[in-house]
């Protein structure tokens, strides 16, 4: 029997915190409504005392969206916790999600309060948050790079004052992936009474490390992961949501979780969200990017085009995608131009496949984007007027693209 880990979204939360990708409410609830197909057992839906808008719309999903836990955050003032609780209140699953800086450096600079305070505080803030809620998550923020002593005096306090859920950031995205997990480890043996919450994870990005430390942690008794549908988040995002999920699936070997995530929902949580931020991932990026499924090079195309799990670990479906791509560029091999001519209505001979492939393979290191028009034109004339294009692979609607194919699918 697998161990479920939740799966917990802050797309809403840390990923609109990122330059260029706060929402308005609709937008909001737009997205809500998709991680709730998604199957995300949490959303955190915004930090409600942020602005009168973040409130309205934490709000109105908590009215909505019915079947995830929907948590606020709140830093560990009594008029945040009030308000982060005066938006969920009539969730049917509230959460109450709140924070204190725990390291030395944000102590000294940033809250300018002694650690004794910061004890202190901490207690109180979660027995505040739990005569709201039941449910109550406490982050020390820039765990990672807190003193593991002094880290763990400070969530005794919050689960000595009834936090369910205790999440441990990566706020800097500082730690790697052995550490992290020596780290958890060391929660687990020392906090007493942490088999009444959740170890909670949320690593951002910052050396590229999100993922794996969030995993590492997984394999020390982590059971929730906090992460956002495109890796969005603050400077170099926090953990993919779609990244974590598909690897559980496909190492499930050595990964031996499951998560309530329908991963067919997962290309179209990628699209929405990059449609109303206004920017897709990067073409390479993992899972979701355009080229994820894309294959290029004359070899991979033979491999894929023989069977696709020659080049693909999971299929395109899997993520929500119709069909992977074979893209025609200056890397491709004859296989893969006869398949597109052979779509397009062309059964080309030996003898004619190569002389298009000759011109082809002319025009592509002159061009980079080969389109169905170019390629009828590397046919010779007499052959186009014998056989036609039908009408659905007319040239305008199936653009391919070669390596520059940003955004195009
Ligand atoms: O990165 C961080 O520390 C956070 C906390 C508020 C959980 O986003
Ligand atoms: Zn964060």
């Amino acid at each position: 029997m697998r161990e479920t880990i939740t799966i917990f979204d802050t797309t809403l939360r840390d990923g609109e915190q990122a330059p260029g990708c706060s929402m308005y409410l609709e937008e909001k609830l737009r997205m809500a409504r998709q991680l709730d197909r998604l199957g995300v057992d949490v959303i955190e839906a915004g930090f409600p005392v942020a602005s009168e808008g973040d409130f309205e719309a934490v709000r109105a999903v908590a009215h909505e969206v019915r079947r995830p836990k929907i948590a606020a955050l709140a830093r560990t003032g009594r008029d945040d916790i009030t308000r982060a609780w005066q938006a969920v209140e009539d969730a049917a699953r509230p959460r109450i999600h709140t924070f204190l800086a725990t390291s030395d450096i944000h102590l000294q600079y940033k809250l300018k309060i002694t650690r004794e305070q910061c004890l202190e505080l901490a207690g109180k803030c979660v027995a505040y948050a739990k005569s709201l809620c039941d449910d109550v998550e406490f982050s020390p923020e820039d765990a990672t790079r807190t003193d593991p002593d002094f880290l763990i005096e400070v969530l005794q306090q919050a689960v000595d004052a009834g936090a369910t859920t205790l999440n441990i950031p990566d706020t800097v995205g500082y730690t790697v992936p052995e550490e992290y997990a020596q780290l958890i480890r060391r929660i687990r043996e020392r906090v007493r009474g942490i088999e009444r919450a959740v170890i909670s994870v949320h690593c951002h990005n910052d050396l590229g490390l999100a993922v794996a430390n969030s995993l590492a942690a997984i394999g020390e008794g982590a059971r929730q992961v906090e992460c956002t549908v495109n890796g969005i988040g603050e400077r170099a995002g926090n953990a993919a949501l779609e990244e974590i999920v598909m690897a559980v699936r496909v190492r499930g070997d050595r990964l031996p979780y499951e998560t309530h995530i329908a991963t067919e929902e997962i290309v179209p949580s990628s699209r929405l969200l990059a449609e109303l931020v206004g920017f897709s991932t990067q073409p390479n990026k993992a899972v979701v990017g355009a080229n994820a499924f894309a294959h290029e090079a004359g070899i991979h195309q033979h491999g894929v085009l023989s069977n696709p799990l020659c080049y693909e670990i999971m299929t395109p479906e899997s993520v929500g995608l119709e069909a992977n791509r074979i893209v025609l560029g200056k890397h491709s091999g004859r296989h893969a131009l006869a398949r597109r001519y052979a779509e397009l209505g062309y059964e080309l001979t030996r003898e004619q496949l190569n002389a298009a492939y000759h011109r082809f393979t002319a025009l592509a290191d002159k061009k980079k984007n080969i389109y169905d028009l170019d390629l009828l034109s590397l046919l010779p004339a007499e052959l186009r007027r014998r056989q036609h294009i039908r009408p659905t692979d007319s040239a305008e609607g199936r653009l391919r693209t070669s390596r520059a194919a940003a955004g195009a699918r």
